[in-house]
């Protein structure tokens, strides 16, 4: 059984990484404020110099670096220095916010066990954009969000916890993405204190969660 987390400690060194409104981020900068999560927010990294990410993380005191996309040559390049800003972070864990990119084998190789995401549907269904958009197409009457650890492939990681919404009769993207994110910020903070408290076990797909 592969215990997730790195060295334990204490109060786990927390690292997000966000391309834009960053609610998420708040969520987890709220819960450690309001001693939910034991652990500390050490950096946000960003792809997107005007992500609304960045003034929540000047709010709370927290450090930025901009890794911005189209400043690099290549995908390689730019995945080359995201891992530079990553290993400067001496994180714990890693938390994907809405990071809109698909991150590199090499990062998820590294940091396997290490880092999750947080996904606006029920997975495995509705992975990629507009997951809400897919989910209300499909005619689903059920919607929601996950919170896995991140794997080779996209949204397909080991879950670790997923919440679930109604779908209302006259729901549009909108409104059902706003009942999401609220769960999603539920879910998130739960999940990241279940990893601050060395609760979370890898076995093949499946996340056990210590009592
Ligand atoms: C969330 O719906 C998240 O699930 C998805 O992108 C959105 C980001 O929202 N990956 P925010 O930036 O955390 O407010």
């Amino acid at each position: 059984m592969k215990k997730a987390g790195g060295a334990d400690s204490i109060m786990k060194r927390i690292a997000f990484i966000a391309s834009g409104r960053g609610s998420n981020f708040q969520a987890i900068i709220d819960s450690i404020a309001n001693g939910f999560i034991q652990g500390e927010c050490v950096r946000l990294i960003t792809d997107n110099p005007g992500a609304y990410a960045i003034e929540r993380s000047k709010n709370a005191g927290i450090p930025v670096s901009i890794v911005e996309f189209g400043s690099f040559e290549s995908k390689d390049r730019y995945e080359e220095q995201l891992m530079v800003e990553m290993e400067r972070c001496d994180a714990d864990l890693f938390v994907l916010a809405g990071y809109m990119r698909i991150i590199g084998k090499e990062i998820v190789r590294r940091y396997y066990g290490r880092m999750i995401n947080i996904h606006p549907a029920l997975l495995p269904s509705f992975t990629g954009l507009h997951a809400q958009r897919q989910a209300l197409e499909y005619g689903v009457k059920v919607a929601g969000c996950t919170v896995h650890f991140v794997d080779e492939n996209m949204d397909h990681g080991p879950i670790i916890v997923q919440r679930a919404v109604d779908v209302h009769e006259h729901d549009d993207e909108n409104t059902l993405a706003g009942r999401i994110l609220e769960e999603e910020h539920n879910a998130l903070a739960v999940a990241v204190k279940l990893f601050c408290e060395d609760k979370l076990r890898i076995e093949g797909r499946k996340v056990s969660v210590l009592i």
